[in-house]
């Protein structure tokens, strides 16, 4: 990768630039449409938003403020908890597509595995959303569809009655919660790794030893982390209000961690994850 739109190929041949611009926490109105606008201002060309985060307005008015043509641009959506099912999931896409203001849709993600509302039957109304999913890609309606927060077992309770192979899967990673064995599943099974909160919500940042490596090459410790996940061929999806900081995330093109640095970061140690438990999850 040279630069911020250069792209993974997902398993159904559609390109995906390889660091995406989060916009989690980012509550809906003026400060997110700028924040997106300034992303795409700065060389992001992949968004991502969910029905969860209740922004998706605001994320489209920022892609439409951009004026960049929507064939430059990879936007994914998740769907909602409550919303899994087959047909709430035909009526939630639809909601969602009308907020984002966008005739067609580049990812679809399945939110989490479990929500709280279906615990008991989790198995069947995953499978269900998931023909829903088919749905919608076969209609032309996505270009890819994928899963978020998915676990081995929840990926195999899909495959199950899939026509359709997951694209992604895009699951809490950094240096203190590698996520190793999901990653070398998704891995394996040819399903393209998105880290959310590459930065392990900011605790990475004073690592000692992280920020040391940054320093032999002028970078962060924020630059080093993203390096690390992009040198495994996971996409980070770092999120910043700031410019600068936006900024500062897209530029980790022009250094290369050596392996042993790379394996020093995996090493120091796992903390556990800051998200939910995708088995545990009480929304
Ligand atoms: P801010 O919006 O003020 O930049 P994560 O994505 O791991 O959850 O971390 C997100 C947090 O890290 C946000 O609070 C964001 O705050 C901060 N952040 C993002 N990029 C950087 C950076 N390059 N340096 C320092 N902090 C950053």
């Amino acid at each position: 990768m040279k630069n911020i739109r250069d792209c993974f190929v997902l398993n159904n041949g559609v390109k995906i630039p390889c660091v995406g611009y989060g916009t989690w926490r980012t509550p809906d109105g003026i400060d997110t449409v700028k924040a997106v606008r300034e992303a795409l201002d700065c060389g992001y060309r992949h968004i991502d938003t969910a029905q969860l985060y209740g922004n998706e307005e605001s994320v489209g008015k920022g892609i439409r403020e951009s004026g960049l043509n929507r064939s430059e641009l990879f936007v994914t959506t998740k769907l909602k908890n409550t919303d899994q099912g087959y047909d709430s999931t035909l009526r939630a896409f639809e909601g969602s597509m009308k907020r984002l203001g966008l005739d067609y849709l580049d990812l679809y993600l399945i939110h989490w595995p479990v929500p709280a509302v279906f615990k008991d039957e989790w198995k069947q109304v995953s499978r269900d959303t998931w023909r829903a999913f088919e749905r919608l890609y076969e209609e032309g309606l996505v270009r890819s569809i994928g899963l978020s927060n998915f676990l081995p077992h929840h990926i195999d309770n899909i495959e199950v009655s899939a026509h359709i192979k997951p694209s992604v899967d895009q699951l809490e990673i950094h240096p203190f919660f590698t996520q190793k064995e999901t990653a070398a599943y998704c891995r394996r099974k040819g399903i393209q790794v998105q880290a959310w909160s590459p930065l392990g919500h900011g605790t990475i940042l004073d690592n000692p030893v992280i920020k040391e490596i940054g320093l032999r090459y002028h970078k962060t410790a924020a630059q080093t982390a993203l390096r690390w996940e992009l040198q495994q061929d996971i996409l980070p999806i770092p999120k910043s209000l700031n410019l600068e900081r936006m900024a500062q995330n897209a530029d980790i093109f022009d250094f290369n961690l050596t392996p042993e640095e790379c394996l020093q970061i995996t090493g120091l140690g796992e903390t556990g994850r800051t998200g939910p438990d995708p088995d545990n999850i009480d929304f």
